[in-house]
């Protein structure tokens, strides 16, 4: 991926990572628990609601933040690190991009195949239209079943994926003590 000579990220970028973080950690335990309760209850409808409404507030922050990205490289990573373990970052970088997408696409296409026909309005507020499905997909209850099992494929790839990350950024951080846990918490001076 896209990165500058710059030493550190900007405000804005560290915003994106933190906040978008602890979202998706959010709706991955919602999507749990609510997943649990029993059906057909107005409490476990309003969480759906609520897991749908977070689940497409990923998807409008990812959209800005790939833009925010490809405007603004992230800065390089240490000189120092072999080159498996580079490549190794900028391959679980992509694909976390890469699940930030498609957790939620996954999703949407799920509530659009259900022969419920279930509305999604955010926050009770923004009414959402379903996708169209493709028909290879199969029938309204094929399609519903298999993209559940991709959503909660992929959801728990992005938390595996995740521990190793932030094992990773730790391991730098104690091991290595290099700045590369820091820079994504104190932003560069001057420039967001
Ligand atoms: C960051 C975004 C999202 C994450 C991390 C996420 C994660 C999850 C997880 C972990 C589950 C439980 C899976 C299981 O145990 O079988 C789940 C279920 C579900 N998700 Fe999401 N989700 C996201 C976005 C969305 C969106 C945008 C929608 C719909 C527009 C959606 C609709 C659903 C539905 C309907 C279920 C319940 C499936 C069932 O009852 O079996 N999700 N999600």
């Amino acid at each position: 991926m896209l990165r500058n000579s710059k030493s550190g990220y900007g405000l804005i970028a560290i915003l994106f990572h933190w906040s978008m973080a602890l979202l998706m950690f959010g709706v991955f335990g919602l999507g749990l628990y609510m997943h649990e309760l029993p059906q057909f209850e107005e409490r476990t409808f309003a969480l759906y609601q609520l897991h749908k409404s977070f689940g497409f507030t990923v998807l409008a922050l990812v959209v800005l933040r790939l833009m925010w990205r490809l405007a603004n490289p992230a800065p390089r990573l240490p000189g120092a690190m072999p080159m498996w373990e580079k490549a190794a970052a900028h391959g679980a970088h992509l694909a976390l991009y890469v699940l930030m997408f498609a957790i939620p696409l996954s999703g949407w296409l799920m509530v659009s195949a259900s022969p419920w026909g279930i509305p999604t309005v955010l926050f009770d507020a923004i009414p959402v239209p379903h996708l169209p499905v493709p028909g290879l997909l199969g029938t309204k209850e094929a399609a519903e079943g298999l993209m559940k099992n991709v959503h909660a494929l992929l959801a728990w790839g992005m938390i595996i994926l995740a521990a190793f990350h932030a094992a990773a950024a730790i391991k730098h951080h104690l091991i290595a003590r290099d700045d590369t846990l820091r820079r994504m918490i104190s932003p560069r001076p001057s420039r967001a």
